[in-house]
């Protein structure tokens, strides 16, 4: 009998692997075109992916943190002025907010979408709220349009926080087309991912301010060399870019594998004590994270390494639980649905290459845990 070999939660080693060769030419022709940052490969890039999302403007800069801050920065965030968010979100959401001077507010979660709950965020609206950070946690799209419907109700915008949903759907539209301005990362082990870091924003309808985001990426330059405002440094470049524009034309293709490990995770678990993730009726969930809740998560994490799978915590505290966050952030005091999924999440392994075998360990490592 061979050794079962370890799984773990992600692997964008196997995924290089899946495109080795065409990568290394791809990335071979961009180098001896000999521009590197922000050449002919980003602005393709740029083209295909507003294309993908659903029209409008995209602007590559360097990673998903970015990607929020500098669309804040292009909405015209002060200091001082507050963010709805989550809590329960990759702690890079938050950080974006302090980043520019602003001040993050949480909102509770939906216990069924794990997204932000429009009804929390009704109650945690003020004046001093100048934008929303809606994120589409694990590939599974939030209720964006009830969101967009309150905040316009306050007159502000809705930031759609892709990071984790390349490619979701809300009916026949793409997340990162309904809010106001959308940001994607491209680590590695997104949906959509880089050989490195990489993040975009995407801008539904508005070329001022595609225009002013694009100035403010790289010093404030419309003309090289000429700060026409105060900007910062935050460039995609071009091997990146040409990696992200190979990888685009497979999504659709990824993401339905993911959806296929997915299927068959629901359709082995059926009867265990666990609840598994929903798909809700209207959207397409695209599986960053295949994440179940149990109330013995901290058993079945362990016996599950037992038997080679790595199973992993997204995340292990909640951006309000966490030491550099706790007792500061308005709204953290009150986030019972937050606080809940916390002590009962466990992400499974979920990406493209996973093999039918290794399919069959994890599934047969969760099921032996409950005697299967
Ligand atoms: C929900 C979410 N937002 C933002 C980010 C930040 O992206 P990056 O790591 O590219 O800065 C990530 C990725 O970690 C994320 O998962």
């Amino acid at each position: 009998m061979t050794t079962p070999q370890t799984i773990y939660c992600a692997n964008p080693g196997a995924e290089f692997q899946e495109d080795r060769a065409d990568l290394l030419s791809v990335m071979a022709a961009t180098l001896d075109r000999g521009t590197y940052i922000l050449g002919g490969e980003v602005s393709a890039f740029e083209r295909e992916f507003a294309a993908f999302v659903g029209g409008g403007d995209c602007i590559g800069v360097a990673n998903g943190t970015d990607a929020i801050v500098y669309a804040l920065k292009g909405l015209g965030l002060q200091p001082g002025d507050e963010v709805v968010t989550v809590s329960h979100t990759a702690v890079a959401t938050v950080a974006a907010i302090e980043m520019i001077g602003a001040e993050p507010v949480f909102a509770d979660i939906d216990a069924t979408t794990r997204c932000m709950c429009p009804k929390s965020l009704r109650s945690v609206l003020s004046p001093r709220v100048k934008a929303i950070v809606v994120v589409h946690i694990y590939g599974q799209p939030a209720q964006v349009d009830e969101i967009v419907a309150l905040a316009s109700e306050w007159g502000i915008p809705v930031i759609e926080d892709c990071a984790q949903a390349h490619g979701a759907m809300i009916g026949s539209r793409r997340v990162g087309s309904i809010g106001h301005i959308s940001a994607f990362s491209f680590y590695p082990t997104k949906n959509l991912g880089a050989l490195g870091d990489g993040g975009g924003i995407v801008v539904r309808d508005d070329t001022a301010l595609a225009e002013r985001i694009r100035i403010l990426r790289q010093y404030g330059w419309k003309e090289r060399y000429v700060s026409l405002v105060a900007g910062g440094n935050s460039r995609l470049d071009e091997v990146q870019a040409a990696i992200l524009r190979y990888r685009l034309a497979k999504l659709n293709e990824r993401n339905k594998r993911r959806q296929g490990v997915a299927n068959l995770y629901n359709e082995a678990f059926i009867g265990l004590p666990i609840t598994l993730p929903t798909e809700i009726v209207g959207t397409t969930h695209v599986y960053h994270q295949y994440v179940i809740e149990s109330e013995e998560r901290d058993a079945l994490k362990e016996h599950l390494a037992k038997v080679g799978v790595i199973a992993a915590l997204h995340y292990p505290l909640a951006v309000h639980q966490q030491p550099a966050y706790e007792g500061r952030i308005r709204g953290g005091g009150s986030l019972p649905t937050t606080e809940a999924l916390y002590r009962r999440l466990l992400s499974l392994p979920v990406y493209p290459q996973l093999t039918p075998e290794q399919v069959e360990q994890v599934t047969r490592g969760v099921r032996s845990y409950w005697g299967k």
